[in-house]
């Protein structure tokens, strides 16, 4: 208990504690995944309830998907992804991280190996610390590093990226990653969190709009983000879903998503569809943030601020919440020492107003 304590008080002491806190209602969201503002839109909520007081179901799954927690809403909404996703199957998962580390685990044997970009999320690198491959990182975006490990690589090889990574925003050069791999017969990964909803037919994601679906082993959607909903699917062949059913621990020895969970997967997507002005508005608005305040300039709705040191990267934080902007420091040891920022989202809801303002504050520091 004194280790517990101790390792509490040196966050402390470091100004990294870590703590639960509750948003402030009333203040202009900078900071949340819900880009699309599907989380709070009360159309989509009324949608949601309405449709499930109509569906014959259970409150809770009550078991594993291979016992009591399947449903007809489950395979159902997993026919319906797979046809968004274009692969030939999709499997849910509760969350993104249980997607991930459900793949990354179970999927590349020993003998094989799993090479991920350093910049993956923690739940991806989890999933490759729980399996027996050999598992290595090449440097953030980088093909030359990332072909110098292809070419050493054993058995078979799992490359991990994310079409756009969290805490930076920045995308991973899928097309030189899709050649990368085919030329050294490797599978390629594609965490899709921070893009489905966002790009791609009816928010398919960043591959699909690519044109890249077919040249991707497997593609780890999340809905709790852009859909403003939860869960997750992997979605690729049937064998790869076969084996997922068979041997993810983290999918065998859970109980299942609700079909409350399902539904509002479902929904959420039929309510993205009808409202594609969510998106356009998300763009415009990115457009005018990278055309205005370059400094700030990525393809995706994520900005970093980079301000160096726990101690600053707060205080900024800290004048944004005190104009009414919840904009989040992000610090150390989430990122390395020296990289803490203020990490800035874009929602379709906010204000060429409000970007003004953050802009500014930012550029006249
Ligand atoms: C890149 C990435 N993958 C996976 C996850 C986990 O997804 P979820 O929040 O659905 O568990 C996150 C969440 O922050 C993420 O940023």
């Amino acid at each position: 208990m004194n280790e517990l304590k101790k390792a509490l008080q040196k966050r402390m002491e470091s100004g990294t504690l870590r703590e639960l806190t509750l948003i402030p209602s009333g203040m202009v969201d900078f900071s949340s995944n819900d880009y699309l503002g599907l989380a709070n839109d009360l159309a989509l909520k009324d949608q949601i309830i309405k449709k499930y007081q109509s569906m014959h179901s259970k409150n809770g799954a009550t078991g594993s998907r291979l016992l009591t927690g399947n449903s007809a809403h489950t395979l159902e909404c997993e026919s319906f992804l797979a046809h968004i996703f274009g692969m030939p199957t999709s499997l849910l998962f509760g969350s993104g991280y249980a997607a991930n580390l459900a793949f990354f685990s179970s999927i590349p044997q020993k003998g094989d190996t799993i090479l991920y970009d350093t910049l993956s999320h923690a739940c991806i690198k989890d999933g490759a610390r729980l399996s027996f491959a050999t598992k290595m990182a090449f440097r953030h975006n980088d093909l030359n590093d990332l072909e110098y490990k292809l070419k050493n690589s054993k058995g078979k090889t799992y490359v991990a990226c994310e079409a756009v990574y969290s805490m930076d925003g920045d995308q991973a050069p899928l097309k030189e990653m899709v050649a990368l791999c085919n030329t050294y017969h490797a599978h390629l990964v594609v965490d899709e969190a921070h893009s489905t909803g966002i790009w791609g037919l009816n928010g398919a994601g960043w591959v699909a709009e690519l044109g890249l679906t077919k040249q991707i082993f497997a593609l780890i959607s999340t809905f709790g983000k852009a859909m403003g909903v939860h869960g997750a699917a992997i979605s690729g062949s049937q064998v790869l879903k076969d084996y997922l059913v068979n041997f993810a621990r983290p999918f065998v020895y859970t109980t299942g998503i609700s079909d409350f969970e399902v539904l509002a997967i479902r929904e959420a997507f039929s309510f993205l569809k009808k409202h594609s002005e969510r998106t356009r508005k998300l763009f415009k608005l990115n457009n005018y943030l990278n055309e205005h305040y370059s400094f700030l300039a990525s393809a995706s709705p994520i900005k970093t601020f980079i301000v160096g040191g726990n101690k600053a990267t707060k205080e900024w934080s800290l004048f944004f919440k005190k104009n009414n902007f919840d904009i989040r420091p992000i610090l150390s040891p989430t990122v390395g020492v020296g990289q803490e920022r203020l990490r800035i989202c874009l929602h379709a809801f906010n204000s060429k107003k409000e970007i003004d303002f953050i802009c500014k504050a930012l550029q006249e520091r």
